[in-house]
């Protein structure tokens, strides 16, 4: 019987450093499920979204961040692959990066999962190639969504330029959508030397930086 506690004890010890240990220190890691009900509607996160560029040093959990991440390209459909945001073609053209205090991160839509890309907080310099503009240093979380454009210009020529940049904008309204459903605040930057921002991710060639989104609680 007592070797029986105690194995329940170890087991349990096991489950709980498990869960305790930070998602982000796996080179790849899944992320949590995310939520289907929310107590914000539609209409409610329209009517209160807003432009939020102070925040506060509030980190955002991993709960917060894989519902913000599946807002923004998250697998709704099995089989088909179809995501939370309209696609040209169903050719899905964007990547999605998080930059945080914990480092840089590349999202995989297929398995809801993180991979590390670098251990340093690069919040800072990406910050410095936006401008210097505050909210991208302070926001807990940067989004920066890059495009490949030949996954979709292969298909429709030069108009297929035109669609990535309307999916980048769905894209967008979605994270900020999410952003005030969970209680956060969110901005939209445009104003970043695309230069800049690809030598400070260190991305592929062939990927174009379009959009950043900084998203934390606003302050
Ligand atoms: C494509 C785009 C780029 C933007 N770039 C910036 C930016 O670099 N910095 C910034 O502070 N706001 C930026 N904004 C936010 C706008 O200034 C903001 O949406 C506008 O003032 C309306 O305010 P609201 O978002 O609170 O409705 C951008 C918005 C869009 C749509």
């Amino acid at each position: 019987m007592r070797s029986l506690s105690l194995f329940m004890t170890a087991i349990g010890v096991i489950f709980l450093s498990f869960q305790g240990r930070p998602l982000t220190e796996a080179k790849i890691s899944s992320l949590p499920q995310p939520s289907l009900k929310g107590d914000v509607s539609v209409e409610e996160a329209l009517a209160r979204r807003r432009s939020i560029r102070s925040f506060s040093e509030e980190k955002l959990t991993t709960e917060e961040i894989s519902q913000l991440l599946w807002a923004a390209q998250g697998i709704t459909q099995r089989g088909t692959g179809f995501r939370t945001a309209p696609s040209a073609g169903a050719l899905y053209p964007l990547e999605v990066y998080l930059v945080t205090e914990d480092g840089l991160f590349h999202y995989m839509s297929q398995g809801h999962r993180l991979e590390r890309l670098e251990d340093s907080d690069l919040r800072n310099e990406l910050a410095g190639a936006a401008l210097g503009q505050r909210a991208v240093r302070e926001a807990a979380v940067d989004f920066v969504v890059t495009a490949v454009y030949s996954r979709t210009t292969r298909k429709y020529g030069p108009r297929g330029e035109r669609y990535v940049h309307i999916e980048v904008g769905h894209l967008g309204q979605n994270i900020h959508l999410q952003a005030v459903a969970l209680g956060l605040g969110s901005l939209s930057v445009g104003a970043f030397s695309d230069e800049q921002v690809r030598r400070v991710l260190s991305l592929p060639k062939e990927e174009v930086p379009l959009y950043i989104i900084p998203v934390g609680h606003p302050k």
